[in-house]
């Protein structure tokens, strides 16, 4: 390690699933043929009243700085967003706009884990989570999920890790890379057992609500339990339901202070979201909702494809996803081959054509994740691929 690395720095891993992708380029641009299954973005095209949004800004030269946490009419966009489709009911003063819901959630840690903290992170996670707790100094407190009951758990099995040095809860339903979803019975038994721990606040990655094949409405702990509002983070954005990757937007809401920590957190890094990404995200939140549930019909018969064709691979198997579109794969039947090490199984997975993510990279074992977001002729190649690297 090179010692001129800051100790923050020395305690993090570039993004293993970003590295499993630029190796699939890689060898793409090598000539050789590569289905990537590794990267988390739909692959549908951004809307065209967004695109045209982001023209006519361009064109009314929006090209300037914007206020640090975000525009008036974004902020206020947001909250319209915030409260139609999370039920959570905010206002501009309580929302910023960050470049994706990443930096976000890195400034509400960041702005509030001291050394020693203690943050409860569900596991399999997704892969920042552990590396913004650490690179803040915090200790990551894992609270271990399994398939068999769909990734979820109980609020006594987060009661178990809570200590007076812990601050934070991580949720994140629908969840990468599990697709877990958690009703809002779950959340409420949540809600309960935390009004006896006013010490830890609770941060809610709410990115994928609107990809949700339960049939339910969406369920999040800041719309059900309202008198904990002063301690919930709810983190949401543009990235994965508008097809908007790219641009860079990401919204949260919480209580002011924080809101207003992690602003200041961001006048000094970042600075304000690039203002055509912002204005973009308001016509995201303003404009037509109603495609969405066509995307949630193609990513649903996806995932159905998909883990009907795991679940047929000998020593394969995935619960159904509610939500999200990835699939989190068991292979511990096949695990002897590869020496125990899933990083293996990927790599000899990649050899056969497909990129997906060892499970080991989320805080799992044994396996790997592969996301649906491509389109059904590619996932039915990927998984005749899989199986013939394991056959
Ligand atoms: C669970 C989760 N949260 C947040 C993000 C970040 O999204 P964005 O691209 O808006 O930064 C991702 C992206 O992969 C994610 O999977």
């Amino acid at each position: 390690m090179n010692d001129r690395l800051s100790q923050a720095l020395q305690r993090i891993e570039a993004s293993p699933t970003t590295a499993m992708t630029d190796r699939a380029t890689e060898l793409r641009e090598q000539g050789r043929d590569i289905i990537s299954l590794s990267v988390g973005e739909p692959d549908f095209a951004t809307p065209a009243h967004v695109i045209e949004a982001a023209k006519a800004a361009l064109d009314a030269g929006d090209t300037r700085y914007t206020p640090v946490a975000g525009t008036m009419a974004l902020r206020k966009a947001a909250a319209l967003h915030f409260q139609r489709d999370l039920g959570i009911a905010t206002d501009p003063s309580r929302v910023i706009v960050s470049a994706g819901g990443k930096q976000a959630l890195f400034e509400a840690l960041v702005a509030t884990v001291s050394p020693g903290d203690e943050v409860i992170v569900p596991a399999p996670w997704w892969v920042s989570y552990p590396q913004m707790v650490r690179f803040a100094g915090g200790r990551v407190v894992p609270l271990m999920t399994h398939a068999h009951r769909n990734f979820r758990f109980d609020a006594a099995e987060v009661e178990a890790l809570i200590t007076p040095a812990t601050n934070w809860l991580l949720l994140n339903s629908p969840g990468n890379p599990t697709g877990a979803y958690y009703p809002a019975e779950m959340l409420r038994h949540i809600g309960d057992m935390l009004r006896r721990h006013p010490q830890v606040m609770v941060l809610s990655d709410d990115i994928y609500a609107p990809l949700n094949y339960t049939g339910e409405k969406h369920a999040t702990l800041a719309n059900l339990c309202p008198d904990l509002g002063e301690r919930i983070c709810t983190i949401s954005g543009v990235s994965k339901s508008h097809a908007m990757t790219g641009f860079r937007i990401g919204v949260a809401t919480g209580p002011k202070w924080l809101i207003d920590a992690m602003a200041r957190l961001q006048s000094n890094s970042s600075g304000n979201p690039a203002s055509i990404s912002q204005a973009a995200a308001v016509a995201a939140f303003e404009g037509p909702q109603e495609f969405l549930g066509d995307w949630r019909e193609r990513f649903r018969k996806r995932r159905d494809l998909v883990v009907a064709g795991i679940n047929a691979i000998p020593g394969l198997s995935t619960p159904v996803p509610d939500g999200a579109f990835y699939c989190f794969i068991d292979a511990s039947e096949h695990m002897a081959r590869f020496g125990g090490d899933d990083g293996r199984l990927a790599l000899h997975l990649l050899e056969h054509g497909v990129a997906v993510v060892a499970a080991s990279a989320f805080g799992g074992r044994n396996g790997f994740r592969i996301s649906f977001a491509t389109d059904e002729a590619t996932l039915e190649e990927a998984v005749s691929r899989i199986g013939a690297a394991l056959a």
